[in-house]
């Protein structure tokens, strides 16, 4: 078992060599455990209306500039449609965070056209916030079976430093959130930024052992990018410079590969956003799912979390060939058709 010491060990690492021979540990227990084979979530961004107010997110409602939309349901349906005619095997629903009652029935109904035009056949990804039990229950009813809530940061205190403190931004709300999906049936996901202003490599060690303890079945993390139109870009003085931070982030998730060696991780879009070659690095350094955007040109740039995003203008079918021509790049394989769901899940659950 690792230590705390040992992972602010690995994370801190400064020696090229010592990297790449971390890197390729973690690529290899990936192959060893879960096979060479990377799956596709087709990613739906679907409304970037928030009721909450992050201070490092650029759709914060607070962000007056913002232009919002939502997809309309046919918009969904074609992206939904497109991804199983691709045999992307499972898509991913995000937006930003609402929970009153026409975004949750919308979202009912959206669930169960997409399970039925897909013959039940595509798995179905959530990320869509904290919600009460009734709406998790409901949502998975209709056919969601994975759900992703990231708690940004596992430490209360930096938590407190990155979201408004109000009762709309609690940690522990988040965390409970997280705890009771559980109880659903959902495959159950977290994750953190890595790089925040005043986040130290003890406080991403907490985060990764947080993320053991919690014992999730799949994890999306990535560098924080800060983002003009949003509070925390007043502290970017304090950030290091993007290449390590990127570095930084290709070490967490090859260290979370050693301490969860058969759960689901993904390459996430912002680790391209600071290397043109983010995502296969993520893929070598052990991350085994991967996002094309099946989100309409339109609204891409009304999703701008944050700055430099890539695939403003690739549609969905450039996407497409884009990103199994890179996975492949990498010496892995995509696992087209299939759900490609968290061995770590099925071990939980069923003993295996
Ligand atoms: N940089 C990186 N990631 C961000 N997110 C939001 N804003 C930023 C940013 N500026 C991430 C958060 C959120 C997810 C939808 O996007 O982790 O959970
Ligand atoms: Fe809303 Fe999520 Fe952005 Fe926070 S990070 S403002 S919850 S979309
Ligand atoms: Fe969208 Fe490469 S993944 S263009």
């Amino acid at each position: 078992m690792m230590t705390k010491d040992d992972i602010v060990k690995l994370l801190s690492i400064k020696s090229k060599d010592e990297h790449e021979a971390l890197i390729e540990k973690a690529g290899s227990l990936r192959n060893e455990t879960l096979g060479n084979r990377v799956y596709f979530r087709g990613l739906i961004e679907y409304s970037n209306i928030c009721a909450k107010n992050c201070y490092y997110c650029g759709i914060r409602s607070g962000n007056s500039k913002q232009e919002r939309y939502t997809m309309t349901d046919d918009e969904v349906l074609d992206c939904a449609r497109f991804a199983y005619n691709t045999k992307y095997g499972s898509i991913v629903i995000q937006a930003g965070e609402r929970s009153d009652k026409a975004f949750v029935d919308k979202i009912e109904f959206l669930l169960k056209e997409i399970k039925k035009l897909s013959d039940g056949n595509l798995g179905i990804t959530l990320s869509l916030g904290e919600q009460s039990d009734e709406t998790f229950k409901r949502w998975f009813e209709a056919g969601a079976h994975r759900y992703l809530i990231r708690i940004e940061t596992s430490d209360p205190k930096l938590y407190k430093k990155y979201h408004p403190d109000d009762k709309f931004h609690s940690y522990d709300e988040r965390l409970e959130s997280l705890n009771r999906l559980r109880n659903h049936g959902y495959q159950v996901g977290t994750g953190v930024m890595i790089g925040l202003p005043g986040q130290t490599v003890e406080d991403l060690a907490n985060d990764l052992l947080f993320i053991k303890k919690l014992d999730v079945d799949m994890v999306g993390m990535g560098p924080y990018i800060e983002n003009e139109n949003t509070p925390l870009y007043d502290r970017r003085g304090e950030l290091i410079p993007s290449k390590d931070r990127f570095e930084l982030s290709l070490r967490m998730i090859a260290v979370l590969r050693l301490l969860m060696p058969d759960i689901n991780t993904a390459a996430t879009t912002a680790m391209q956003t600071l290397d043109p070659l983010g995502r296969e690095k993520a893929i070598r350094a052990g991350a085994n799912i991967i996002m094309p955007n099946l989100t309409p040109v339109k609204y891409r740039e009304n999703y701008l979390l944050y700055e430099g995003k890539p695939c403003l203008d690739e549609d969905a079918a450039k996407c497409a060939g884009c990103i199994t021509g890179r996975i492949r790049s990498t010496g892995a394989e995509v696992g087209f058709g299939e759900w490609g769901d968290s061995k770590h899940f099925k071990r939980r659950t069923e003993g295996k």
